[in-house]
């Protein structure tokens, strides 16, 4: 078999298991398998890059990104339903159609996903446009992160679609993935996403689709739109669609008559909690897209469809206390202790208050009966207070307490904030031993114990911080409960090996505000050890791609801290990793030393990522906007024209892949 011909069978067959796995859910090779056979198509397709295909499924690891979003007006406007929470307004809307149409119609019922909509352009069975809903109007193009979503047909099955359509459906995060994506949020002391709506709306405006492909969305499509399509039913467009490789849900039903629509609606009332993704109510279509033309539209929605929303769950209980939790960071948050009460199938004894804003607003007293909630959100919220059922004895007003819960130090809330914050942060004992736990858990220093080893080391006074974990002995850890020989001698080795850890993770390790992994590497690529990071100027800092003012003020303020000063000395004196090592140095150069490069449009050769790397590894500087200091633009396929436009003002010159690539190998 020729090159091509093999290219070609190798992305047919992946595609295939692709779509086994994302839109039928049963894979028929491992996964160690399928990433063997992807990484043999890339490499072939590194080989040669005339063979290259934007279709091709290496394509949706996201490589490459876009930095802004374009504006894209949509064809067909995309609306919104009519809502209502009551069956006597189906009837309504029942009735109307009857008299309406005046003549025989059914009834499509579907489930109304609670995502985040998107519209999908297909010519001649290839996906060439991914707009969201935006203003109804125009949206924006997100194509490239659509395109890491598995289960999106990049090139349609089949020969028997339209040559041009549009197809919308709902982008969903799975309540797994929703679940994984917020306790890694927790652990690094980052918000929360409130539900997953609010995270897949979030993940699709990620100006990275590489860290979109790792969130693992999906799609369910629900709306096929053209000026030819199959059928004349919507229900019978959407089962040829799911032909062409759409994960077309399959619990669409066609109803005959009012209590067939009603029955639906009670059904998945109950049984949509096992459902993998969020929904929020039933959508109702009238079938025929001859009747639908005929019903129109109103300035807002269709006259012929309708969703009808499932009641979000509320439950009425006491509120018992409040009580406030610190953090790692020193952030205090209130938690509401409540009478427990069944709530949407599980028992709820706490909800968080947020902040003290929150509490002030709900004019809260210890003794009320609350009002809690929980409707597309995980964590259960107190969304009022029955105020009628207050007795003469009103109980004391919930206020945010003005000091430290666990040592007691005056609390502060920063300007703008919404949150307040023990300062006490070498002597807070939730905020130690939450520093630790981040040190050791795997992303950082890979110690092996977990959160009651901390607990019991911090008590024993045997470790007050990180450094300390590195003057633990066998005969301490004896000593202590729970410990043996073996489990000691392990955590020795544990402890040993972590020297090996790269700088970075080092210094992602150590907690300082803001500065999670990604801060973390870049920080280290710039500045290549512990010792001129410390040395490091505001000014110095926020030349540094991607670092701004309010990290680089963390780092400052971190090292202008005699103590931690103190620490990071000890942690060198143990020998932990504090420069970049000297492989990584070894591929560095000054060739593009002093120059200024802007990075513009899309790349063939390399990710824009990379190149943002290689200009660093060559001492350059990558600037995100051309200004008089640009020296050069490296410049992809589909330049912006401001950019274009503003070089040649300039006199700036451009210069492609290969001209960059040959500068770095002169
Ligand atoms: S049909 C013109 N069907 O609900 C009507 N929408 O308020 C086009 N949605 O923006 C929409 N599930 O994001 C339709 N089965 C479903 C749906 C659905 C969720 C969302 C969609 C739309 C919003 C309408």
């Amino acid at each position: 078999m020729g090159v091509e011909a093999n290219i070609k069978a190798l992305r047919d067959e992946l595609e295939q298991h692709n779509y086994n796995y994302y839109v039928l859910s049963t894979p028929t090779i491992s996964d160690r398998e399928f990433d063997e056979k992807m990484k043999e198509l890339q490499a072939l397709e590194e080989a040669n890059p005339e063979f290259a295909d934007p279709h091709s499924p290496t394509q949706r690891v996201g490589s490459d990104l876009s930095k802004e979003f374009e504006q894209v007006v949509h064809q067909y406007p995309m609306l919104s339903l009519g809502n209502t929470y009551s069956e006597d307004e189906i009837r309504d809307f029942y009735e109307r159609t009857e008299r309406a149409l005046n003549e025989p119609f059914e009834i499509v019922a579907e489930l109304k996903y609670d995502g985040t909509s998107i519209s999908l352009i297909y010519e001649n069975g290839r996906l060439v446009r991914a707009v969201t809903r935006g203003d109804g109007t125009r949206g924006d193009d997100v194509t490239a992160n659509v395109k890491t979503i598995r289960s999106v047909p990049l090139k349609l099955r089949g020969d028997n679609y339209p040559a041009n359509f549009e197809i919308r459906g709902e982008i969903l995060l799975p309540w797994a993935e929703f679940d994984r994506l917020n306790k890694e949020r927790e652990e690094q002391e980052e918000p929360l996403f409130a539900n997953p709506r609010n995270a897949a709306s979030g993940t699709l405006k990620q100006q990275n689709p590489a860290i979109v492909a790792s969130r693992k969305l999906d799609a369910y499509f629900y709306y096929l739109l053209g000026e030819v399509l199959p059928a004349d039913g919507h229900y019978e467009n959407l089962q040829i669609a799911r032909t062409w490789g759409f994960k077309i849900p399959d619990v669409i039903r066609k109803c005959g008559s009012l209590q067939d629509i009603f029955d639906y609606i009670a059904y998945w009332d109950a049984e949509r909690k096992n459902l993998p993704v969020a929904t929020d109510g039933i959508v109702l279509k009238v079938n025929s897209l001859r009747q639908q033309k005929n019903l129109g539209f109103t300035a807002k929605s269709p006259r012929w469809a309708i969703a009808y929303k499932f009641q979000a769950e509320r439950a009425v209980t006491r509120l018992n206390s409040v009580s406030f939790q610190v953090g790692r960071t020193g952030a205090v948050t209130p938690v509401a202790n409540l009478e427990p009460v069944l709530l949407a199938g599980t028992t709820v004894k706490r909800a968080s208050l947020h902040n003290a804003d929150i509490i002030e607003g709900l004019d809260l007293h210890l003794g009320d009966n609350v009002y809690v909630e929980k409707g597309g959100e995980i964590i259960p919220k107190i969304v009022g207070v029955d105020i009628d059922s207050r007795s003469m004895l009103l109980g004391a007003k919930v206020t945010f307490i003005k000091s430290c819960p666990e040592c007691g130090t005056p609390l502060y809330r920063p300007e703008g904030e919404a949150a307040h914050y023990c300062p006490n942060e070498s002597g807070c004992p939730p905020q130690i031993k939450g520093r630790i736990e981040h040190f050791v858990t795997r992303r950082a220093m890979n110690i092996n114990i977990g959160p009651e080893t901390v607990e019991d080391l911090f008590n024993a006074g045997l470790v007050k911080n990180v450094a300390d974990l590195y003057t633990l002995e066998i005969p301490d850890l004896l000593r202590l409960e729970r410990w043996a020989e073996k489990s000691a001698r392990n955590l020795m080795t544990s402890l040993e090996e972590s020297k090996q850890v790269p700088f970075e993770r080092v210094l992602f390790g150590l907690g300082i505000r803001y500065v999670g992994e990604t801060v973390a590497k870049r920080l280290a690529s710039a500045f290549h050890s512990m010792k001129q990071l410390e040395e490091a100027s505001l000014e110095t800092l926020t030349e540094v791609d991607e670092i701004g003012e309010r990290i680089a003020r963390s780092v400052v303020d971190y090292f202008a801290d005699e103590e931690n000063r103190t620490l990071v000395a000890r942690l060198e004196e143990y020998g932990l990793q504090m420069t970049v090592a000297e492989e990584v140095l070894a591929n560095r150069s000054d060739k593009l030393k002093g120059l200024s490069i802007v990075i513009s449009g899309t790349f063939t050769l390399h990710s824009r990522d990379e190149y943002k790397a290689m200009i660093e590894q060559h001492g350059g500087k990558n600037s995100g906007s051309v200004s008089g200091k640009t020296d050069y633009i490296l410049a992809g396929e589909n330049m912006g024209p401001a950019k274009l436009e503003k070089a040649a003002k300039l006199g700036v010159k451009i210069i492609n892949e290969n001209e960059f690539l040959n500068m770095l190998a002169e």
